[in-house]
């Protein structure tokens, strides 16, 4: 059937020729922007309430049992960008091994991660800077701080920071990159401060009830704070901005991946021993924790870590929907206004734009609790179609290069695909009629639009 008409791996690589990007991203320039997308709300916001709710101190197992099931996918996924490096990321590679109608879903639900994601880290960003504009005695009114369901009008905060980095993506990826790599030093200085500042008052008694609710309690914890591992795939999308994407890629991806990954299970047990994990249930876990052992000066480095670490956060959700819409477009999966790329910055302007706008109209006004959890859903959903893909283009492609080989793939990526459905479980049941919701649009987009306008209508190229 056309839906399921497939992309050919050459073809893939050939429309990734001549794109107008410009090529100047290096190895340690993706694992800063990897390190920029992942660390952020899940590790400064979202630790202490998973602790205090569910997991215990045995939340450091959440964290290793999250990071192994991203790390499996990121194998995975290193494999695909090595082997096609262009920017659609998942969408391509479903694209490649599973067909268009499955690539469609897949592209719209990357697109969902990015507004949902983008959209919860702005609101947490804001919290933050009313919380410390409010510590100065500068207050906003409550009205314009708050969405209509907290009793507010607006979060203009949030909208304003998506705002400012919009624009500056319209200026163009190097700029945006340079202020990326300052902001992930200042983060990753904060988060080293932590850490050295609070190991002397680590204390094991607070360990003493390790999994206050056992298996339930660290898988419940696991879903809730899988966000935090979010943002590693978008290093996928700048496969076409990279000097040597084949051998790059692949490093930034995992090194990225394996680097926060450390650092969490190291936050989440210094944080557990250092305080009771009952009383973690606030929105700067990590402050508090060092406020409540006499470190004050350490809560407000803290606190601006957080801040910078978010910023990069929704810097890279920005970048990563701009340029997936770009590639859609190019396909004609979406109209082709997404294609042109601005004569003076080089950058894909109007998908800068829209993906802006899209996330300052959400973060506005939905509760981001909805945002965070519909976020992981898509994260996962997405994870779970690339662990196939992977295992399909081996079999369906046994002999093509492939310049980085997932160790043990199928074993890998079945494990994956089980740890990211079992996750997906974890997450609230009232948040998948949205979520459903959510992805029926984009169905419909791609019936109404996509199938009609669809690159591979004119060409010969088929399964
Ligand atoms: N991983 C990103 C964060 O934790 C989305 O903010």
């Amino acid at each position: 059937m056309i839906i399921f008409r497939r992309k050919s791996l050459s073809e893939v690589k050939r429309s990734a020729g001549n794109t107008g990007l410009k090529k100047n991203l290096g190895a340690f320039d993706l694992v800063m922007l990897g390190l920029g997308a992942i660390i952020g709300t899940g590790i400064f916001v979202l630790t202490g309430l998973a602790a205090a709710k569910y997991a215990g101190p045995a939340i450091t197992v959440s964290f290793l049992v999250g990071g192994v099931a991203c790390i499996f996918t990121a194998l995975a996924y290193s494999e695909l960008a090595a082997m096609l490096p262009v920017s659609g990321g998942a969408y391509t590679y479903v694209y490649v091994a599973l067909g268009e109608i499955a690539a469609g879903i897949v592209g719209w639900t990357v697109l969902m991660v990015f507004t949902f994601g983008g959209a919860t880290v702005a609101a947490g960003w804001s919290g933050y800077i009313v919380g410390i504009m409010n510590s100065m005695g500068l207050s906003l009114p409550e009205k314009l701080t708050k969405i209509p369901s907290e009793g507010g009008w607006i979060n203009l905060p949030a909208i304003f920071i998506i705002a400012v980095l919009t624009l500056l993506l319209v200026r163009g990826t190097k700029e945006a990159a340079q202020l990326n790599g300052v902001l992930v030093a200042v983060k990753l200085g904060a988060i080293a401060l932590f850490l050295i500042s609070a190991a002397p008052h680590v204390n094991s008694a607070h360990w003493a009830v390790f999994s206050p609710h056992g298996f339930f309690g660290i898988a419940a914890g696991a879903g809730f704070i899988f966000m935090a591992y979010a943002g590693f795939d978008t290093l996928c999308l700048a496969a076409e901005e990279c000097k040597n994407p084949n051998r790059d890629l692949p490093i930034g991806i995992i090194g990225s991946l394996i680097g926060s990954a450390i650092l969490y299970i190291l936050v989440a047990g210094v944080l557990t021993s250092i305080v009771p994990y009952t009383s973690l249930n606030l929105a700067e876990p990590m402050a508090y924790a060092l406020r409540e052992n006499g470190i004050s000066i350490g809560a407000k480095v803290v606190a601006v870590g957080a801040i910078a670490g978010m910023t990069t956060v929704i810097l890279t959700q920005i970048y990563g929907q701009s340029r997936l819409l770009l590639v859609m477009a190019r396909d004609g999966l979406v109209p082709s206004y997404f294609t042109k790329i601005h004569r003076k910055f080089s950058s894909p302007h109007r998908g800068v734009l829209f993906a802006g706008f899209c996330m300052m109209l959400i973060t506005g006004f939905v509760p981001v609790s909805t945002l965070g959890q519909l976020s992981s859903m898509a994260t996962l959903a997405v994870f779970s179609f690339v662990s196939m893909a992977v295992m399909i283009m081996r079999y369906q492609k046994p002999d093509e290069n492939r310049p980085f080989r997932c160790p043990a793939v199928y074993l890998v990526s079945s494990i994956s695909m089980i740890l990211c459905i079992f996750l997906f479980a974890q997450l609230l049941p009232e948040n998948w009629v949205p979520y459903l919701t959510a992805t029926f649009l984009g169905v419909l987009v791609y019936v109404f639009y996509g199938y009609h306008h669809s690159a591979l209508n004119e060409s010969s190229t088929l399964g």
